[in-house]
């Protein structure tokens, strides 16, 4: 019999295809986000990741954005592929803002010196489980997510937007919402090119 927890990543995937048939109330998911991202492990327990989740026009509010600064660099005749693409971010019901709070880092840098490279390699490390864990987690509720990555280049203007704090560096934007569409099959690689084993 197959492990429940390993059930439940199989069920999460890259949802492209989002929209707003969401059945779940704002709070609900609210507190699926906020459980998922405190039930996960980060370095020294140091609890570096933040989250911003956007709802209504603030969901619709990131991917104006988004397209704003994308229209200052990507050429004009390549520019509707990106407008469509950005489109289906927000048919989605909400997207949340991942975080990691840099003054946390240098805390535990000043604090455990003999960590000080690790640390912003672990936050990272800490940003993507989080991220996972949420992606999980809402994959169970039946909503579809994907993670996006428009950092730097949108930092400045989401933390005017949303006053969010200096310390708090931007990591990835995951769009979701119900799922309109099912992803296609994914390719793995054989098992045994990645795992070694001794016995
Ligand atoms: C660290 C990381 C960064 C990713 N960045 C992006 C991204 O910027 N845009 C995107 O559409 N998908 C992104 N993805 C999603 C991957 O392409 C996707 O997870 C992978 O192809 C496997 O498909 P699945 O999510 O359906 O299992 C990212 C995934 C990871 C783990």
């Amino acid at each position: 019999m197959k492990n429940n927890y390993i059930e439940m990543m199989e069920k999460r995937r890259s949802i492209y295809v989002i929209g707003k048939n969401v059945e779940q109330s704002e709070e609900a998911l609210l507190n699926t986000i906020t459980d998922a991202i405190k039930h996960s492990p980060s370095a020294f327990n140091s609890q570096t990741s933040r989250a911003v989740i956007l709802f209504n026009e603030h969901h619709h509010k990131l991917w104006a954005i988004v397209e704003e600064k994308l229209r200052a660099i990507v050429p004009v005749d390549r520019f509707t592929a990106t407008e469509e693409k950005l489109a289906t971010f927000s048919a989605g019901f909400a997207s949340i803002l991942f975080f990691e709070d840099q003054d946390i880092i240098k805390q535990f840098q000043d604090q455990f010196s003999l960590y000080t490279d690790q640390f912003p390699i672990w936050s990272e490390q800490a940003t993507g489980i989080a991220q996972h864990s949420v992606w999980t987690a809402l994959a169970q509720e039946g909503i579809g997510a994907s993670l996006q990555h428009y950092n730097p280049l949108i930092d400045q203007a989401v933390k005017d937007e949303w006053q969010i704090p200096d310390t708090w560096k931007l990591t990835a934007q995951m769009p979701f919402g119900s799922i309109e569409a099912a992803p296609g099959e994914k390719e793995f690689m054989a098992d045994s090119e990645r795992i070694i084993v001794f016995n």
